[in-house]
């Protein structure tokens, strides 16, 4: 538990699944309030589920009956949604302290045969969304002179090329250097901004891989410590970055991978 945490309010986004749900419950679990993003009707139930869930937190304590959460339905790809973000974080809980840009998508061609359409849409979501989520949060701590605290969700994709996923690791650099060039611009401000880095952890992004038992051990060797990466371990990097805990810490990836970018092939020492 990080004591300053207690009362913060926090958006996270792309929030009704994987990642983002369990940053979400993470924060929740701290005392703080959550606007829970959701893009599609599809994802609602999840979303609403997670609001109702943190009611139920009060049970687990003082700190935890202090949590509060709204669904808010937004696509971060777009100015109007994040701006929904942040006014119901404003309208709703008075504040805004920490701005998870968590959404993202993947898709996989080979780079010869990737649709312009499906290039755009994965830098819109994945890239844009981060810079419309990271600008709108920072306009708002600059216009009141207040610190704040930026997590985008990169991957260890910063790092490694991944054949054909050539948009996925595109928008992924990207996030890695936009993230870093902010955490530079507004040091001075008291706004930091850091990347979690995740290496594979099991969601619903990559449930169709690691329900085929031999795709699933193939992504395992590649990890070093030998297992499969799950959400609490990228929900506990989370919570640390979001609180001062980490004070002296911007512009960092935080690699949360089992080892997955330290050239796994190395691991014996032969080379
Ligand atoms: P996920 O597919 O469960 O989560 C992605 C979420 O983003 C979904 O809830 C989806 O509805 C939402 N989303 C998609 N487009 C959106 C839009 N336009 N506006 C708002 N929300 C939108 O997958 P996961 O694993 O939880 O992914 C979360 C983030 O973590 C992504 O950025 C992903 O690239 C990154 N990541 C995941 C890794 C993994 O192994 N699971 C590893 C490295 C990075
Ligand atoms: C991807 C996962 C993949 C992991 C390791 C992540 O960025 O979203 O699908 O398993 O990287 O390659």
């Amino acid at each position: 538990m990080y004591p300053d945490l207690l009362g913060k309010v926090a958006v996270v986004t792309g929030a009704a699944t994987g990642l983002g749900a369990g940053i979400a419950r993470r924060f929740l679990e701290e005392g703080m309030c959550v606007v829970v993003n959701y893009h599609s009707d599809a994802r609602r139930q999840a979303a609403e589920d997670l609001v109702a869930w943190s009611e139920n937190l009060s049970a687990a304590g003082e700190r935890q009956s202090k949590a509060r959460a709204v669904a808010v339905q937004a696509d971060v790809s777009v100015e109007e949604g994040v701006f929904a973000l942040r006014d119901a974080a404003l309208e709703t809980f008075g504040r805004l302290d920490v701005w998870v840009n968590n959404a993202g998508i993947e898709v996989r061609y080979k780079t010869h045969e990737l649709p312009l359409e499906a290039w755009d849409k994965m830098i819109a979501v994945n890239l844009t969304g981060t810079f419309l989520g990271s600008r709108t949060a920072i306009e708002h701590w600059v216009e009141l002179e207040k610190p704040g605290c930026i997590i985008n969700l990169s991957s260890v994709h910063e790092r490694i090329p991944w054949p054909t996923f050539a948009a996925y690791t595109a928008s992924k650099g990207g996030v890695k250097m936009f993230t870093q060039t902010i955490a530079l611009e507004y040091a001075d401000r008291g706004i930091r901004a850091n990347c979690i880095a995740p290496g594979a952890i099991e969601t619903p992004i990559n449930a169709e891989k690691f329900d085929d038992p031999k795709a699933r051990a193939l992504t395992q060797s590649m990890i070093p410590s030998d297992a499969i990466g799950q959400v609490s371990h990228v929900a506990d990097a989370a919570a640390w970055l979001a609180s001062e805990q980490s004070d002296y810490v911007t512009g960092h990836s935080l690699f949360v991978d089992g080892g997955m970018s330290l050239y796994a092939d190395f691991q014996r020492g032969d080379g």
